[in-house]
C-alpha cells in the first residue's frame, strides 16, 4: 500500500464530538473497536484499510484490550504495526485505549484484577502497540476476589507513572462502580468513562442504574457492541451468511437467533426503512440518543460497513 497521508478534511467529514462526562476530553460519537477483525488471523491490509478510513473520517478513538485477537495480543500488535507505518505522525490526534481483566497468560497472575496483573499487562500492551502511553486504561471487569482498593490503587498508580492519561472501568456492577468513582475521585484520578453494553436489545446499563450513576458522577459512558455484534443490521434477516461473525466465531452463537428475535429484527428493519434509514443506522442513533451516552463503539469487518454505520450521524457520509 502507498504511504499514508491523512485526509486533510478528516475533521470536516461529518464526525461529531461529545464531551466525555465532566472532563476535558472530546470523543467521536462513533469510535472503532479492535475486538474482532484486527487479529493475527485477519488480513492485515483490510485492518489497515478500515483504520485509515476511520481516521480519515474523524474517528480518533480506537479501543483495544490485551487479549483481542485471536491470538491474544495480536490486535495490539496490529495497532503497533499501524503506528509504525501510518499513524506515528498523528499520535497526538489519537485517543487509544486498552484494558486488562480477562485471561491473558497462564498462571495465577494473568487474569482478573490484582496489581501484579494490571501493571504487567499494561507494560506488555505498550510494547505490542509501540506506544509510550495509552490515553485510557480500563479495568476490563470487576474482580470480586481482589480487594477493590488494590485494583483501584493500581489504576491510580498507572496514571501517576505516566503510562495512561485516564482510567476507566468496564462491566463493573453498580455498587462497585459507585465505590470506584468515589475512590478514584478522592485520589485525584477521576474515572473518565464506563464501558458497558447498551443497545436496542440490551438495556441493562439503564435498568441497573449505571447510566444514571455515570451522569450524576460526571463520568462518560461508551457503549460496546451497539449493533449487538451485527444482529441489529441486515446481516441476519434472511439466514446466516458464511462470512459472518455468527458463522465463524464463538461469541455470537447461532442459538441466539431465535424465531422471535428474527420477527423483532424484521419489524425494526421495516420501521427503519420507512424512515429512509438502515436498521444499523437506527440502532446506533437509538443508543447515541440515550441520556448519558458519549460514544458508540462499533466493530466492522469491512470499510463499507464502517461507512454505512457512520451514516447514523449524517446520511451524506
Ligand atoms: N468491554 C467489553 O467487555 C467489550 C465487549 C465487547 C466489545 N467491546 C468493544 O466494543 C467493540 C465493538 O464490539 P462489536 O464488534 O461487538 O460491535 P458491533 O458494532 O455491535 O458489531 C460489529 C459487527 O457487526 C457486523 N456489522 C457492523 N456493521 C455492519 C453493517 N453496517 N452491516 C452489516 N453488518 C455489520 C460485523 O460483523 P461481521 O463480522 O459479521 O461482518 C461487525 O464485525 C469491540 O471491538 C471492543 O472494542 C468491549
Amino acid at each position: 500500500m502507498e504511504k499514508y497521508i491523512a485526509n486533510a478534511l478528516r475533521y470536516e467529514n461529518g464526525m461529531q464530538y461529545e464531551r466525555c462526562g465532566r472532563s476535558g476530553v472530546l470523543l467521536p460519537k462513533v469510535s472503532l473497536g479492535f475486538w474482532h477483525n484486527f487479529g493475527g488471523n485477519d488480513p492485515y491490509e483490510r485492518s489497515k484499510e478500515i483504520t485509515r478510513y476511520a481516521f480519515d473520517h474523524g474517528i480518533t478513538h480506537f479501543d483495544l484490550a490485551n487479549n483481542y485477537g485471536p491470538p491474544y495480543g495480536s490486535a495490539e500488535e496490529t495497532l503497533g504495526m499501524l503506528m509504525e507505518e501510518d499513524f506515528r505522525p498523528y499520535r497526538d490526534e489519537l485517543f487509544i485505549s486498552t484494558k486488562a481483566g480477562y485471561d491473558m497468560w497462564p498462571g495465577p497472575y494473568g487474569n482478573w484484577g490484582s496489581r501484579k496483573y494490571l501493571l504487567a499487562s499494561l507494560d506488555q500492551s505498550l510494547r505490542r502497540m509501540h506506544l509510550d502511553y495509552v490515553d485510557l486504561f480500563y479495568s476490563h471487569r470487576f474482580d470480586p476476589a481482589t480487594p477493590i482498593d488494590e485494583t483501584l490503587q493500581a489504576l491510580v498508580d498507572i496514571v501517576r507513572a505516566g503510562k495512561a492519561l485516564y482510567v476507566g472501568i468496564s462491566r463493573w456492577p453498580l455498587e462497585a462502580t459507585r465505590t470506584a468513582f468515589r475512590y478514584l475521585r478522592e485520589h485525584d484520578v477521576p474515572c473518565l468513562i464506563y464501558q458497558g453494553k447498551l443497545n436496542m436489545l440490551n438495556r441493562e446499563p439503564q435498568q441497573e442504574g449505571i447510566l444514571d450513576l455515570c451522569r450524576e458522577s460526571g463520568v462518560g459512558f461508551i457503549s460496546f457492541s451497539p449493533l449487538a455484534q451485527g444482529l441489529l443490521t441486515d446481516r441476519y434477516l434472511n439466514g446466516i451468511p458464511e462470512d459472518s461473525r455468527m458463522s465463524k466465531g464463538k461469541f455470537l452463537r447461532k442459538d441466539m437467533l431465535t424465531e422471535e428475535l428474527i420477527v423483532q429484527l424484521r419489524s425494526w428493519n421495516a420501521e427503519a426503512q420507512a424512515h429512509g434509514e438502515t436498521l444499523a443506522e437506527m440502532a446506533l442513533r437509538w443508543t447515541l440518543e440515550q441520556p448519558g451516552v458519549t460514544s458508540v463503539l462499533v466493530g466492522a469487518s469491512s470499510t463499507e460497513q464502517l461507512q454505512k454505520n457512520m451514516k447514523c450521524l449524517n446520511p451524506k457520509i
